[in-house]
């Protein structure tokens, strides 16, 4: 981090470039729930997801031989060096698109062109633009949305236990000007039926929860892990 000007505020692209650069690992989840769904679409689904990061923990399978029918992955980022280490892995794998876009402003797809429309641990980054980036979530889905919002306990991640990678995450985020913002369950409810959404499930899990909610296989439980995510929201809902 030697040498960077903190003259002036980095702009989201930046920030994002800046954080999958120097701090990776701060931001790529091991969430189970998410590779549960990225790497075994629903048969024939065509599966959009959102901030999908460098894929780097990720299993997506190798659709080249399959019939057409058996659906495709598409990982939206707004970080050009999130999507070069995805495409070192995935570039030229069939029915795997990779696209640079801000979701918080149209995207490049039409209307209920995706089955299904997923996001992890992105919600809650995008501060007050978190609104349009679900309704252009909804505008290009045709089933539903899954998305999780994600709550850190700052105190923790200052508290000596949390590791170095945190803390370099939180000065990046700071030199950002970046605001996050929070969610309960009740509002998130009201969100959806804002956005013409149908809540199927919204659950709340602790760090003292197990997760295993909708899993496609008995033993994919995820553990929410220690360190600084105080609680994380799941939600799925449907598009009415
Ligand atoms: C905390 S990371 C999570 C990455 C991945 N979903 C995971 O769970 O490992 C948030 C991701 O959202 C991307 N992102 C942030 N703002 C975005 C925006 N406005 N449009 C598209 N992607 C965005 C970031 O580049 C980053 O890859």
């Amino acid at each position: 981090m030697a040498g960077r000007d903190k003259s002036r505020t980095l702009n989201k692209k930046e920030f994002w470039d800046r954080t999958w650069k120097e701090d990776p690992d701060s931001v790529r989840s091991i969430d189970s729930y998410r590779f549960a769904l990225i790497n075994q679409p629903l048969q024939g689904s065509k599966i959009l997801e959102v901030g999908c990061g460098d894929l780097r923990y990720s299993r997506i399978p190798d659709y080249s031989s399959a019939p057409e029918s058996e659906g495709c992955y598409t990982g939206v980022d707004i970080s050009t060096i999130a999507l070069k280490r995805a495409k070192e892995k995935y570039g030229g794998v069939k029915r795997v698109h990779l696209v640079q876009a801000d979701v918080t402003n149209p995207l490049p797809f039409q209307d209920d062109f995706f089955d299904e429309v997923l996001s992890f641990e992105t919600i809650t980054l995008l501060g007050r633009d978190f609104y349009r980036a679900l309704k252009e979530m909804t505008r290009v889905t045709k089933h539903g949305v899954t998305f999780d919002v994600t709550h850190r306990d700052l105190a923790r991640t200052f508290a000596s236990h949390v590791s170095y990678t945190d803390l370099q995450y939180v000065t990046l985020l700071h030199e950002a000007n970046y605001s996050g913002v929070a969610f309960t369950e009740e509002n998130i409810d009201h969100l959806l039926l804002a956005l013409g959404l149908k809540p199927e499930k919204i659950k709340t899990f602790t760090i003292f929860n197990m997760v295993n909610w909708e899993a496609l296989t008995p033993e994919l439980v995820e553990y929410v892990p220690d360190g600084d995510v105080k609680y994380r929201i799941y939600v799925r809902a449907n598009k009415s």
